[in-house]
C-alpha cells in the first residue's frame, strides 16, 4: 500500500504536465492536497486540469527564468520540481538533423539541468524541497534507433548523481525516477505523431500504466534522502547489471542487429 505524503500548503511544480507521466503526477499531487504549477508548450491542453497551467519551453532559456520567476512570484515557494518534460528522437544517428540533436539535448539535458538550477536557491534558503528528474532505463540500456535519447537519460542520471551529492547536506533531495516503457503518447510522438492526430489509442504508446511511475514519484516525496527508483522494479531494476562485459557484449550483438535492421 502506497502511503501517502502530505503536501497541503506545497508548492509543486510540475514540467511536460499536459500529456502522460506530467500529466496524472499533476493531478495526483492535486489529490494529496498541494498547489500545483504545470507547464507545457501548449497550455491549452491543461485546461481541464485543476492546476496553474502556463505556457513554457524548456528548452527556452526565457521561458525557463520566466516560469520560475512567475511560480516564486505568485506562489512564494517551489518545495518540489518533477523535471518530467522530455522527447524522444526515433532515428539512427546517421539519419538525424542538427536540428533533432540540438532539440533533445536542449529538452531533456539544458532544459532538466536549468530548471533544477533555477529552483535550487528558494529550496537551500528554506533547507527542504525535492528535485524528481524523470530519467528513462534507457539510460542503462543505450540501443538503436533511440541512441540519443538514451545518452541524454544517462545525462540525466549522472546530473542527479552529483546534485543529490551537493545539495543532500542541506536537505535538498534530488531523485530519479527511472521507468521502462510506458503507455503514453512518447513513443508514438518519437516515431513522429502529433498530439491529436488519429484515435487516442493510436496515439498511447505500449508498457506500464503511468500510475505505476506516478506512486514512484510520490514514494520519492516520503524519503529522507535521494533515491533512483527503476519502474517496474523488476526487470527495468536489473538493467543496471548491463555494466557487466558479459552484458555489455550481448547488448553489442543486440544492438547491431537491430540498427541493420533499421537501415535495410
Ligand atoms: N513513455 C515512456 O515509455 C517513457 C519511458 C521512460 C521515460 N520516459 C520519460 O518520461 C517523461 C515524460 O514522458 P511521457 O511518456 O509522459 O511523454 P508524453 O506523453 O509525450 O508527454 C510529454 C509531456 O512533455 C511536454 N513537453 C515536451 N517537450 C516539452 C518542452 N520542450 N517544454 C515543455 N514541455 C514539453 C509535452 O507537452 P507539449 O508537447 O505541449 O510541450 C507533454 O506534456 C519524459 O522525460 C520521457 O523521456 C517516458
Amino acid at each position: 500500500m502506497l502511503i501517502k505524503p502530505k503536501l497541503e500548503g506545497q508548492v509543486v511544480l510540475v514540467t511536460g504536465a499536459s500529456a502522460g507521466i506530467g500529466r496524472d503526477t499533476a493531478s495526483r499531487m492535486v489529490e494529496l492536497g498541494a498547489t500545483v504549477v504545470g507547464c507545457a508548450r501548449d497550455a491549452a491542453r491543461m485546461s481541464d486540469l485543476p492546476v496553474d497551467a502556463r505556457r513554457c519551453d524548456v528548452s527556452s532559456a526565457a521561458d525557463r527564468a520566466s516560469l520560475v520567476d512567475g511560480v516564486l512570484r505568485d506562489h512564494g515557494r517551489i518545495d518540489v520540481l518533477v523535471n518530467n518534460a522530455g522527447i524522444g528522437i526515433a532515428k539512427l544517428v546517421e539519419q538525424m538533423t542538427t536540428a533533432d540533436v540540438e532539440s533533445l539535448i536542449a529538452t531533456n539535458c539544458t532544459g532538466l539541468v536549468d530548471m533544477a538550477r533555477l529552483v535550487l536557491p528558494n529550496m537551500l534558503d528554506r533547507g527542504s524541497g525535492h528535485i524528481v528528474n524523470i530519467s528513462s532505463g534507457a539510460a542503462w540500456i543505450s540501443m538503436p534507433p533511440f541512441t540519443v535519447y538514451c545518452a541524454t537519460k544517462s545525462f540525466v542520471d549522472a546530473f542527479t548523481e552529483g546534485l543529490r551529492r551537493e545539495a543532500s547536506g542541506r536537505h535538498v533531495r534530488v531523485h530519479s525516477v527511472n521507468p521502462g516503457p510506458v503507455k503514453t503518447e512518447w513513443l508514438p510522438r518519437s516515431m513522429g505523431f502529433v498530439p491529436d492526430e488519429g484515435s487516442a489509442e493510436q496515439r498511447d504508446g505500449h508498457g506500464v500504466s503511468v500510475s505505476r511511475v506516478v506512486d514512484a514519484i510520490v514514494r520519492c516525496l516520503l524519503r529522507p534522502y535521494g533515491r533512483t527508483a527503476s519502474v517496474p522494479r523488476f526487470p527495468i531494476g536489473l538493467a543496471r547489471a548491463t555494466e557487466l562485459p558479459l552484458v555489455r557484449q550481448a547488448l553489442d550483438v543486440g544492438g547491431r542487429m537491430a540498427a541493420s535492421r533499421l537501415r535495410a
